[in-house]
């Protein structure tokens, strides 16, 4: 199978190829990427040379360079988006156009090629649970997106699933939780936390820090794609997410400070910001049920992995932590 993976150089997308490589020796791979501030060919360098992997750098909003990229293509795994909620704020427009225009050209490029798509969606589209609740997003939860990140995805959901009614492209959708593990940019959440103190900086905690939100270790969400995309139903959406909506931010920044060695000490409550979601949680029984999937249980395993592989990856992040910060300072 020769499969295109837009917004390969990202977080999860450099995780995905990396996954599938390894996985599916007889596959290839074709990286279609911007590059913006999120792309980093650097997490992908030691498979710059693999016969089975090639790179162009390109936008999804170009017709032109998407029809280049999508020759002899079985499968489109679409990642590339604009996917940070605080820059949604500052500069919504990009969001539009990155999101809902680039989808749009790719879905139509697939159709004229008859290509298999999968759409990498969020939970964020469906808005956010009251704080003490059980409640949780499932596959029927009505869209109700808070951001004008979360609304430029709900809109690409909506346009993915029109091409299927509408053209009968074969189409699957995950919508899954917050990622994390190796190859974040260290402006996430966790990612920040970690290089935070490794660089000796306090950990800044929105608010009170009890909003709580669905973790999923990024190779898990990468398991997800692969059940989807062999064994999913045309058509279909499917909800991926972890096992920590017991825990709020505050809880997670404990842990982590636990297994790197720190206390509460290193933790900075910083001023809220506009629109921040409660809470989230994903009821991911469907892709349990129907294709056996679920998340790696134990969760600490996880977060230790992860404070491991930046420990060993300063070369990786170091460059990028700066630039990231500007926006936080
Ligand atoms: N990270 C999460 O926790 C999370 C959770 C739910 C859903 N998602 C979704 O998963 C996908 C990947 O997320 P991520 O965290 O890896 O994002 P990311 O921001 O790390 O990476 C996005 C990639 O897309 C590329 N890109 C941006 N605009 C582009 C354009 N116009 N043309 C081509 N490439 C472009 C960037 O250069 C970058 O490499 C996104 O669609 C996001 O909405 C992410």
């Amino acid at each position: 199978m020769k499969i295109l993976v837009t917004g390969g150089a990202g977080f999860i997308g450099s995780n995905f190829i990396h996954y599938w490589l390894a996985k599916y020796p007889a596959d290839s791979i074709v990286n279609l990427d911007l590059l913006t501030y999120a792309g980093h060919l650097s997490s992908l360098s030691d498979i710059e040379n693999d016969p089975r992997y090639s790179f162009i750098q390109g936008d999804i909003t170009d017709a032109v360079t998407v029809e280049k990229a999508i020759t002899g293509v079985d499968l489109i795994v679409h990642f590339a988006a604009e996917s940070h909620v605080d820059r949604s704020i500052l500069d919504p427009l990009v969001f539009v156009r990155t999101n809902v225009l680039g989808t749009q050209i790719l879905l139509e490029a697939a159709r004229k090629h008859s290509v298999r798509f999968h759409h990498v969606g969020t939970d964020e589209v469906f808005g956010a649970l009251p704080l003490e609740s059980d409640l949780k997003f499932t596959e029927s939860t009505p869209y109700d997106p808070r951001s004008p990140y979360s609304a430029s995805k709900a809109a690409s959901d909506h346009l993915v699933r029109a091409y299927f009614h509408t053209f009968g492209l074969p189409i699957t959708i995950t919508n899954c939780s917050n990622n994390f593990g190796p190859f974040q940019d260290p402006e996430k959440f966790i990612s920040r936390m970690i290089t935070n103190l490794l660089t000796g900086q306090k950990v800044k905690v929105y608010g009170d820090g009890k909003y709580v939100r669905d973790w999923l270790f990024v190779e898990d969400h990468c398991r997800a794609i692969d059940e989807v995309v062999h064994r999913g139903q045309v058509g279909e959406t499917y909800l991926v997410g972890g096992l920590t909506e017991d825990f709020n931010n505050l809880e997670i920044t404990r842990k982590v400070l636990q297994i790197m060695g720190k206390d509460d000490s290193e933790i900075e409550f910083v001023t809220d910001r506009p629109g921040h979601d409660r809470r989230y949680a994903v009821d991911w029984s469907k892709i349990q049920r129907e294709l056996g999937w679920e998340p790696t249980k134990d969760f600490d395993a996880c977060l230790k992995a992860t404070v491991d592989w930046y420990q060993a990856h300063e070369d990786w992040w170091k460059p990028l932590k700066a630039q990231s910060e500007a926006i936080y300072k």
